[in-house]
C-alpha cells in the first residue's frame, strides 16, 4: 500500500493496531458521528489484520481514514467488503483524499479477490456526492453497491 500517490501531500498507507490512538484523534477531528461509527481498540486490531484499512498520513500524523470488514467470503479469500466509515479532517477537506482512500480501498480488495464493495446510503450530501463519484450505486434495501468486477 505504500508507494500510492499521496494527494494533498499525504501517503496512504495499510493501518496496524499501533495507528489506532491517532486514529482515535482524527475521527474526533472529523465528526461526532466518525468517533462514534470507530471500533474498540481490539475490534479495530482485528479488521486491521483482515481487510485493508487504510490511514491517510502527513506530516501532521493521520488526517483521514477509511474502515472496511469482510461481509462474504470464498474460503478464506472476502468476496464482498462492507464500507465501515471514510472520514478526513476538516482541514483536509476537498483535495482528493478521500477519494484516494476509496481507490486504495478497491484497489486492495481486488487483489484480494473481493467482486463488491457494499455500504449503506449516507444521509451526509457530502459523503453521497463522494461514494457515487468513486463508483457505488444504489442497490436494494437502501444498500450502495460498487461492483469491483464490472469496471
Ligand atoms: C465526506 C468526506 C469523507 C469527503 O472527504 P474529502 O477528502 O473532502 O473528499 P474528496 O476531496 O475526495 O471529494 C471527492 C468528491 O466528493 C464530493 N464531495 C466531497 N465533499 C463534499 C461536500 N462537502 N459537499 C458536496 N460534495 C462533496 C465532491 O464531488 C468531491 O469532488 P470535488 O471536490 O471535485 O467537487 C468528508 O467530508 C468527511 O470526512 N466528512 C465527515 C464524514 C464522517 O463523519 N464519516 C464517518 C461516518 S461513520
Amino acid at each position: 500500500m505504500s508507494g500510492r500517490r499521496p494527494p494533498a501531500g499525504a501517503t496512504i498507507r495499510a493501518a496496524s493496531a499501533a495507528d489506532y490512538p491517532a486514529l482515535y484523534a482524527a475521527a474526533a477531528l472529523c465528526s461526532p458521528t466518525a468517533r462514534e461509527c470507530l471500533p474498540d481498540a481490539v475490534t479495530f486490531a482485528t479488521l486491521a489484520e483482515e481487510v485493508p484499512t487504510l490511514v491517510a498520513v502527513n506530516a501532521d500524523g493521520i488526517v483521514g481514514y477509511l474502515l472496511a470488514s469482510p461481509l462474504a467470503f470464498d474460503g478464506d479469500a472476502p468476496v464482498s467488503l462492507w464500507l465501515e466509515a471514510v472520514a478526513v479532517v476538516p482541514n483536509r477537506r476537498r483535495r482528493g483524499l478521500a477519494t484516494a482512500l476509496c481507490a486504495a480501498l478497491a484497489a486492495a480488495a481486488r487483489s484480494a479477490g473481493a467482486r463488491a464493495l457494499l455500504g449503506s446510503t449516507p444521509t451526509s450530501p457530502a459523503m453521497a456526492a463522494l461514494l457515487a463519484r468513486v463508483g457505488f450505486v444504489a442497490h436494494r434495501d437502501g444498500l450502495l453497491l460498487w461492483r469491483l468486477d464490472a469496471d
